[in-house]
């Protein structure tokens, strides 16, 4: 075992952080670099600074995880999700369980409860969103967007759901009560079952390709017949038709 694999061990151990399902390169080189601005040398040292400091340990928590996020990412994918996938669904069932697993600061979640409202308001849908960094979750909650973050928005749906403050908009409570959000970690938590449609989107990018089939098997498991699995706009499933998923349409992968 070298030095880098025993940190991973050591993380798990004493701070319950398990990034070994996480592509090495990209994420030695993240701590690496990180170690090296606060001037700490060894992975020993390292842990046991975090363990006294929370304001290192959440830095170094902020730093292995990317958090960029935007409302209605990869806006034709959702056009697709509106006019195809959301209509099928609903023939099935009017009450939709939706997981938007890796949802970071609430963009994702937001987009689906408003387009939700706007052109399914007949349900009464279901959304979780769910993170393992209890810091973007926490501005998922809280749900203030600067006005440079906001530019995915459709001006009529801004108006009708968010509230403006001084430097940009904040959803607002009916559009907030929409969704519960909770503190998930993918890698180690149980998952939840029979959901028409999960969103896991831009999560899996640092994840080895074992973590990756591993995941989309549990999510496979996770769907209730016909449903979705919603991917990421450079996430093909690699060995899709082997786990038993079908193509709805690209990017989305239906369990039959
Ligand atoms: C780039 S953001 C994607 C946000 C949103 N899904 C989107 O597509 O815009 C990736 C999120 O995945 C979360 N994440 C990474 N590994 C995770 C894990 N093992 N369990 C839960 N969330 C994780 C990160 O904390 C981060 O908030």
């Amino acid at each position: 075992m070298d030095s880098y694999e025993k940190f991973i061990v050591d993380l798990v151990r004493v701070l319950k952080v398990d990034l070994s399902g996480y592509k090495r390169p990209q994420m030695e080189r993240r701590i690496n670099t990180l170690m090296r601005s606060l001037d700490i040398k060894s992975y020993d040292d390292f842990i046991q600074t975090m363990r006294k400091d929370k304001e290192i340990y959440e830095r170094f928590m902020k730093h292995i995880t990317i958090n960029v996020s935007e409302f209605f990412r990869n806006n034709s994918q959702w056009k697709v999700l509106e006019t195809k996938i959301l209509p099928e669904l609903l023939k099935k069932t009017p009450n939709l369980k939706i997981w938007s697993a890796g949802c970071s600061t609430g963009e994702e979640c937001y987009s689906l409860a408003m387009l939700l409202s706007e052109k399914f308001p007949q349900g009464r849908h279901s959304i979780w969103a769910t993170d393992f960094d209890k810091n973007v979750l926490m501005k998922a909650k809280e749900g203030y967007y600067l006005k440079k973050n906001i530019v995915g928005i459709p001006d009529t749906y801004l108006k009708k759901y968010f509230d403006p403050f001084e430097e940009g908009f904040k959803a607002k409570d009916s559009l907030k009560s929409m969704i519960k959000f909770d503190h998930h970690n993918l890698l180690r938590d149980k998952f939840p079952q029979n959901c028409d449609l999960i969103l896991c989107r831009n999560v899996v990018i640092y994840f080895t390709e074992e973590t990756k089939f591993e995941l989309y098997k549990r999510f496979f498991s996770a769907l209730r017949p016909q449903g979705i699995l919603f991917t990421g706009s450079t996430e093909q499933i690699i060995r899709a038709k082997e786990i038993g998923y079908e193509s709805a349409a690209v990017f989305f992968y239906q369990r039959p």
